[in-house]
C-alpha cells in the first residue's frame, strides 16, 4: 500500500478451498484487493465465481483457506469466533438478498437489534430518525409483513447503517426487487458513501447496479480478472460478456 488512506478492509493472498482435502478445490484464488474509506465497489462476475466467498472473507462471516483480512489497522483472520462477532456488530453492517427482518418483532426492534446485539441502547428517537433517512416514517410499530417488498430492504439498510458501521457488506441486495425499487435501494447505499463516508462493498449480478459503483471487480473462477473505474452498465454487461472464452493457463490476474 502506498502510504495514503488506510483501507477500511484490504484482503492479501486470499483463497478459499471447499470440499475434502482430496476432492476438494479452489472456490477463491490469490485474491488481494483494497477498500478504501468512503468508496463504493461492486464484485459481479457469473454465477458461482466466488462474489459471496469473497464477500463473506473480507466480511469476517467465513474463514479463508489462505491470505488474511485486515479491517483498517486490525488483522481479523484468526481471531476467535467471540471477538470476531464483536468486530462485526461494531464495525460492519450487513444487507442480504433475503431481509433476514424477524417477524415478530416490529419495525424499530428490527432496526436496533444489531446495536442492542454489541450491548447499545439505541433511543426510540434516533431509531425513528434512522427510518426517516431512508425514507420509511410511521413504520416503526408496524412488523415486517406488513411492509412490501421494497419497504423491508430499506429497514434492512437502515439495520445496516443503524451503527454507523465503517463498512456495509452486501450480497445481491437488490435482486429480488423490480428496477425502480432497485435504484432506490441503490442510492441509499451511494447516498451512505457520499453523505456518511461508509465503505459499501456490493455483490451483484445487475451491469446497473454495478454501474452504481465507483469501482468494479470482476471476478471469473475465484480470481479477480478486471478492474473498472466508474463504468457504465454497458462496460460491465461487454466485460462480463468477455469472460466466457476459457482462462488461458497463464493468465495474469489484473
Ligand atoms: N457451502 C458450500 N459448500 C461447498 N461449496 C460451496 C459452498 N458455498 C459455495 N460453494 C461453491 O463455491 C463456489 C463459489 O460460490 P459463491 O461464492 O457462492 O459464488 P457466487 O456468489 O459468485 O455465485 C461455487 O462453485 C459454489 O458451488
Ligand atoms: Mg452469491
Amino acid at each position: 500500500m502506498e502510504g495514503a488512506a488506510t483501507a477500511a478492509v484490504a484482503v492479501e493472498g486470499l483463497s478459499r478451498r471447499r470440499g475434502s482435502v482430496r476432492r476438494g478445490r479452489e472456490v477463491l484464488s490469490d485474491i488481494t484487493a483494497q477498500f478504501l474509506p468512503a468508496t463504493f465497489t461492486a464484485i459481479v462476475g457469473p454465477s458461482g465465481s466466488g462474489k459471496s466467498t469473497l464477500l463473506n472473507c473480507a466480511a469476517g462471516l467465513d474463514r479463508p483457506t489462505r491470505g488474511t483480512v485486515r479491517w483498517q489497522d486490525q488483522e481479523i483472520t484468526g481471531m476467535g469466533e467471540r471477538r470476531l462477532a464483536r468486530m462485526r456488530g461494531e464495525h460492519a453492517g450487513f444487507v442480504f438478498q433475503s431481509h433476514n427482518l424477524l417477524p415478530d418483532l416490529t419495525i424499530a426492534q428490527n432496526t436496533a437489534l444489531p446495536a442492542r446485539l454489541t450491548g447499545r441502547r439505541p433511543s426510540p428517537a434516533a431509531v425513528r430518525e434512522a427510518l426517516s433517512r431512508v425514507g420509511l416514517d410511521d413504520v416503526e410499530h408496524r412488523r415486517p409483513a406488513e411492509l412490501s417488498g421494497g419497504q423491508q430492504q430499506r429497514v434492512v439498510i437502515a439495520r445496516a447503517l443503524f451503527t454507523r458501521p465503517r463498512v456495509v457488506f452486501a450480497d445481491e441486495p437488490t435482486s429480488a426487487l423490480d428496477r425502480c425499487t432497485a435504484d432506490a435501494v441503490l442510492g441509499l447505499l451511494r447516498g451512505a458513501v457520499d453523505q456518511e463516508g461508509r465503505t459499501v462493498v456490493l455483490v451483484t449480478h445487475d451491469p446497473v447496479a454495478a454501474a452504481t459503483a465507483d469501482r468494479v471487480l470482476v471476478l471469473d473462477r475465484g480470481r479477480v480478472r478486471a478492474e473498472l473505474h466508474r463504468p457504465t452498465p454497458q462496460q460491465v454487461t461487454d466485460r462480463l460478456a468477455a469472460l466466457q472464452g476459457p482462462v488461458a493457463p497463464r493468465e495474469v490476474p489484473v
